[in-house]
């Protein structure tokens, strides 16, 4: 018998998702498919519970519905409470179980990958949507000294910072004289070919820059980071592998490896 998982959005086509997960798969022996399933923009509930009825055992939910399935019925992880935004169900007997597993996938990428500790760092998070606030809980718990929201929209970092305790703080604006040692870019800035705007030289000083969007010849956000020198500049591609990997843990009870998947999508 053949589990089914699949990835619920739209636009779905572009998922590498299943490429991920069918890799997962052959690496840990585990018998499943993994499908993308594209759901009218008001029809995520019943685009679940038909495949909930069909005999999904999971699914990963990706834009624009995070925040729908939050409020889905279902136990939620502490993390996913946190976050308020889901990236993953686990149907098992008659419950849901509902995760947020993309600040995983991030924390990992950042330290295990990169080689980057977030523990005691000043982190620069950029954005304050969905993806932002997905990723606050996992890396509170790798102790920064400080998470600095900003946005382009202030309100909305000030709304965001204000979800957490005292160690995440919004700014309403940034100064060249302003360090941080990670700048995170949470914005969806880099789909519409743009980076946030920073004051000059902010970047210069920065361990690491990140671009949680994934692309394969860099985004503006990223080329700035290069120009002004930051030590280490990275996409979200490890980021997906990564909270793909914890997704799977959770169905299977399985940890799947994750460097020759990561590796075989860059190379593709
Ligand atoms: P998501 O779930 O991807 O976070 P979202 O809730 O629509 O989506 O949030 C998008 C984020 O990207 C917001 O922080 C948005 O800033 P605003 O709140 O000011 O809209 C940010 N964003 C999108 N395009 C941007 C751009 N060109 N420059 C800077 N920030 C941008």
């Amino acid at each position: 018998m053949t589990d089914r998982y699949a990835v619920v959005g739209h636009p779905i086509e572009h998922s590498r998702s299943p490429v991920i997960h069918a890799a997962f798969a052959r690496a840990t022996g585990e018998q499943l498919t993994y499908e993308r399933l594209l759901a009218p923009l008001d029809g995520f509930v019943a685009t679940v519970e038909a495949f909930r009825r069909a005999g999904g055992r999971g699914c990963n939910v990706t834009l624009p519905f995070k925040e729908e399935a939050f409020r889905y019925a279902g136990a939620h992880t502490d993390r996913s409470a946190r976050a308020a935004t889901v990236n993953t169900l686990k149907f098992d007997g008659g419950g849901v179980l509902v995760d947020n597993t993309d600040g995983a996938g991030l924390v990992r990428d950042i330290e295990s990958n990169l080689r980057v500790g977030l523990g005691g760092a000043r982190i620069l998070l950029l954005g304050a949507g969905g993806a932002a606030r997905g990723v606050i809980p996992s890396l509170l718990d790798r102790r920064p000294a400080q998470i600095v929201v900003f946005n382009r929209t202030a309100q909305r970092a000030r709304d965001l910072a204000g979800a957490f305790a005292g160690t995440v703080r919004a700014r309403d604006a940034l100064t060249p004289a302003d360090r941080f040692d990670i700048a995170i870019n949470a914005t969806a800035a880099s789909l519409s070919g743009a980076a946030p705007a920073l004051p000059a030289g902010l970047l210069a000083h920065a361990a690491l820059a990140y671009d949680m969007v994934y692309s394969r010849d860099g985004t503006p956000f990223m080329r700035r980071a290069r120009e002004e020198g930051a030590a280490v500049v990275a996409d979200g591609l490890g980021m997906l592998v990564e909270q793909a990997a914890e997704s799977f843990f959770l169905w299977r009870g399985v940890q799947p490896p994750t460097a020759a998947v990561l590796a075989d999508l860059r190379a593709a």
